[in-house]
């Protein structure tokens, strides 16, 4: 099921759209967190001998794969998205710089099937959903050898369902959710999976607070590996 359009907070917000047209074209200063994962990537996807399947969660314009290219990480690239007017951006991008458009797909991750890859990175997305049972459990199932996260984990879950604030005029009663994951919550849940799980600490933030629209982050990385030799 993609998100009512009309409904979902990603569609409403043109500065946002425009930011997202730009990194998709390598127009802006990589993000820290993109450079941050990209490294935190780089020694799995050097392992393997050959260029893995990866899909980008919530990938926005598709940014992500220039700061894979920029260290030189060979991987088969899939982008997934629920917002169709960030999609169509970053589709149209990819076709401009002569990269398939067809990688990047719309759709919810918590309704993925009959999806498989080798590695799955989530970042900056988990949060903005109202559990994250389902998206987890369906990224399990894609046989993902790691999924690397980046989100607002803490001691406790804290579901938060409040308006944005910050959208385009005559969009500003809409909500979303701004959650904190319990670490321990999402730990056991995907160890229960297979996965040994790592939180490792975020270059920027270093496990401070962080505003996002007025909303308290404590961003950090989930880093989870199957257990089995590959
Ligand atoms: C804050 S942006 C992050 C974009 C990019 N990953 C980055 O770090 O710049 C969150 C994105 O996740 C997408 N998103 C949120 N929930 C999703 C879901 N369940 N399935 C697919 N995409 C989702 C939104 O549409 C939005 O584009």
């Amino acid at each position: 099921m993609i998100p009512e359009p009309r409904l979902n907070i990603w569609e409403h917000s043109l500065s946002l759209r425009e930011l997202c047209r730009r990194r998709a074209l390598d127009l802006e200063p990589e993000m820290d967190c993109a450079a941050q994962g990209a490294e935190l990537l780089a020694p799995l996807v050097r392992q393997m001998a050959f260029a893995p399947k990866l899909l980008d969660v919530g990938c926005g314009g598709g940014h992500f794969l220039h700061s894979l290219k920029r260290r030189g990480l060979e991987v088969d690239y899939y982008g997934l998205d629920s917002s169709p007017s960030l999609i169509e951006t970053a589709q149209k991008a990819f076709a401009e710089q002569n990269l398939d458009p067809a990688r990047l797909m719309l759709g919810d991750v918590s309704h993925l099937c009959d999806f498989s890859c080798h590695l799955a990175v989530m970042i900056n997305v988990l949060s903005f959903n109202p559990d994250f049972r389902a998206p987890l459990e369906r990224l399990a199932e894609t046989g993902a050898k790691a999924l690397l996260i980046r989100d607002n984990f803490g001691e406790g879950t804290i579901i938060r369902w409040e308006t944005d604030g910050f959208l385009d005029p005559g969009y500003n009663h809409l909500k979303g959710y701004w959650n904190q994951w319990s670490r321990k919550e999402v730990g056991d849940f995907l160890r229960r999976r297979g996965y040994k799980t790592s939180f490792i600490e975020d270059a920027r933030t270093k496990g401070g607070l962080e505003l996002v629209v007025e909303k308290p982050y404590y961003w950090s990385w989930l880093l989870a590996e199957k257990k089995a030799v590959y």
